[in-house]
C-alpha cells in the first residue's frame, strides 16, 4: 500500500442497495478499492480508522452555497467554508456567482477554481451566473456544473426577471439551468405595500408562496418549450411542490433546504433577523408539505444555501437586514435527526445528501460507497446526542440558527479524495480537495 492508503475498520457501511454491512473500506490513491469483511492490513503504510459504533455514508455534496470569496470576505472565505464543510460532513460543494466580481465570466470562474485549488477542504464546483447580456460566456464557461438565474431576490447584472430575457437562455445551450425562483414585479409591489415595517417576519408576507410559485411556473414554462435541463433551487412552498407533483418533466429536478423543511414563520420570534433569507421561510403547513414531496421524490435532494452573514450585519433594523444563514456545518446532524425521530431513513438522508445529487450534476464516481469511487466519506455517530453550540460553529460568521438544537449524526470522521480532512474535532487544515467535473 502507498503512503495515502487508508483503512477504515469495523463500520457500519451504508451500501449502494440501501443495506448496511458491518464491515471495513480500503481506500489507495484517493478511491475506494475494497469493501468488505474483516480486510487485512497490506504491507506498508496505511492509516487505519477504528470506526467502531460509527457509520460510514457518503460524504454530503452540498449543491448551493454562497461562500463570498472573492470580494465578501468578512463574511466567509473559502477557507474557513470549507473547514466548515467538513466538520458539518460535507466533502463537495457547489457554489454561487453572487460574489463580487460576479462570477459571469470565464475570467471569474477561473480566478475562483485557482483560489479554491489552494486553500479548499473539500471539493469545489462553481456556478456561472447568468446576467441579460452575456449569453456566449454561459456556453462557453468550463468547467461549472451549470448557469445559476437569479429570477428575483436580487438587484445588478444578476437579476434576469423578464420572459424575453431568459428566453434565450433557455433556448441556447444544453447545460443545467438552476434557477432561485421568485418574481420581483411582485416582490417590488408587496414591499411598496408593507413599506415602514421594521418587523422581519413581514419578510415572509411580502416575498410571499405566490412569488415563488410565479416563478417556479415561468421556469418550468420554459424549460417544458425548449426541453432544457432546469432545475429548482431551494423550493418553499407547497403550492411549488403540488405543482411539481403534477407537472414534472424527466429533465427537471429540485431541492429544498434544511431550514424550509424544519423551521417557520413562528421562528421569528425567536431568531428575528437571523430567520430572514430568500426565499422566505414559510408557515408549518408548508413545512408538511415539503417532507411529503422529499419523500415522494418530488423534491429530489437537499442543499444548505449556506449564506453567512455576521451577526453585526444582522443586527440592523429590518428591512435593512441581509436575507441568508448559515448551514454547512449543521446540515446532515439535523437530517440525521429527522432520520432517527422517524420521519425518513438514513438511506434517504444519504441519497438526498450525496447520491442523487452526485446524479442530477452528473459528477462522476462520487456518492456512493462502492470499489472505484471517490473515496469522499463520512463516519457518523448516530448513538450521542451534542446540541449545536455557538461557540463551537467554525463558519466565518460566527452563528447558527439552529443553535441550541439537541443534534446526533454528527460527522466524526471525514474524508476528502482519502484523506483525514476532519477528525473527532481536529481540522486537518493541509487537506485540500479537487476541482469537480461535470458530465454533459
Ligand atoms: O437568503 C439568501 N441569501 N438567498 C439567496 O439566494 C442569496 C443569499 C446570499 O447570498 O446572501
Amino acid at each position: 500500500m502507498s503512503a495515502s492508503s487508508l483503512l477504515i475498520q469495523n463500520a457500519q457501511i451504508l451500501l449502494p442497495s440501501g443495506e448496511y454491512i458491518l464491515g471495513d473500506v480500503e481506500v489507495q490513491a484517493g478511491k475506494i478499492i475494497r469493501v468488505g469483511d474483516s480486510l487485512s492490513e497490506s504491507i506498508g503504510e496505511t492509516t487505519v480508522i477504528d470506526a467502531t459504533g460509527l457509520t460510514l455514508l457518503p460524504g454530503v455534496i452540498d449543491p448551493q452555497v454562497h461562500f463570498r470569496e472573492p470580494g465578501l470576505e468578512h463574511k466567509e472565505d473559502l477557507f474557513t467554508a470549507s473547514c466548515a464543510c467538513v466538520r458539518g460532513g460535507v466533502t463537495s460543494f457547489l457554489e454561487m456567482p453572487n460574489t463580487r466580481p460576479l462570477t459571469t465570466t470565464q475570467a471569474a470562474l477561473d480566478d475562483k477554481l485557482n483560489r479554491a485549488s489552494q486553500k479548499c477542504l473539500a471539493n469545489y464546483g462553481f456556478f456561472i451566473g447568468a446576467t441579460p447580456e452575456n449569453l456566449p460566456d454561459l456556453l462557453s464557461a468550463n468547467p461549472t456544473p451549470g448557469i445559476k438565474i437569479f429570477m428575483g431576490s436580487m438587484h445588478g447584472d444578476l437579476l434576469v426577471d423578464e420572459e424575453s430575457a431568459l428566453d434565450p437562455i433557455f433556448a441556447n445551450g444544453d447545460r443545467l439551468i438552476a434557477v432561485h425562483a421568485e418574481d420581483q414585479n411582485r416582490i417590488r409591489d408587496r414591499r411598496a405595500q408593507f413599506a415602514g415595517s421594521t418587523d422581519p417576519a413581514t419578510h415572509s408576507q411580502i416575498q410571499d408562496n405566490q412569488a415563488a410559485l410565479n416563478a417556479t411556473q415561468l421556469a418550468l414554462k420554459l424549460s417544458k418549450k425548449y426541453g432544457r435541463r432546469l432545475h429548482i433551487l431551494h423550493m418553499s412552498t407547497a403550492e411549488e411542490a403540488d405543482l411539481l407533483r403534477h407537472e414534472k418533466p424527466a429533465w427537471v429536478t429540485a431541492e429544498v433546504t434544511p431550514q424550509h423543511l424544519l423551521l417557520n414563520i413562528n421562528d421569528y420570534e425567536k431568531l428575528g433577523s437571523l430567520l430572514q433569507m430568500n426565499p422566505p421561510i414559510r408557515s408549518p403547513h408548508d413545512n408538511e408539505v415539503l417532507w411529503q414531496a422529499l419523500r415522494d421524490g418530488v423534491i429530489d435532494f437537499i442543499a444548505t444555501d449556506h449564506a453567512p452573514h455576521t451577526l453585526e450585519e444582522k443586527s440592523q433594523s429590518y428591512p435593512n437586514t441581509p436575507s441568508g444563514m448559515p448551514g454547512v456545518e449543521t446540515s446532515l446532524a439535523l437530517m440525521l435527526t429527522q432520520a432517527k425521530g422517524g420521519r425518513c431513513s438514513v438511506a434517504q438522508v444519504a441519497n438526498w445528501m450525496s447520491t442523487a445529487v452526485a446524479k442530477a450534476y452528473r459528477i462522476p464516481n462520487k456518492g456512493l460507497i462502492e470499489p472505484g469511487y471517490d473515496a469522499d466519506l463520512v463516519l457518523v455517530d448516530l448513538e450521542h446526542y451534542h446540541p449545536v453550540l455557538r461557540e463551537e460553529v467554525v463558519t466565518k460568521c460566527g452563528w447558527s440558527p439552529f443553535e441550541g438544537w439537541n443534534l446526533t449524526g454528527w460527522a466524526q470522521v471525514t474524508i476528502v479524495g482519502g484523506q483525514v480532512a476532519y477528525d473527532r474535532g481536529t481540522l486537518n487544515t493541509a487537506v485540500r480537495g479537487q476541482a469537480l467535473r461535470f458530465g454533459s
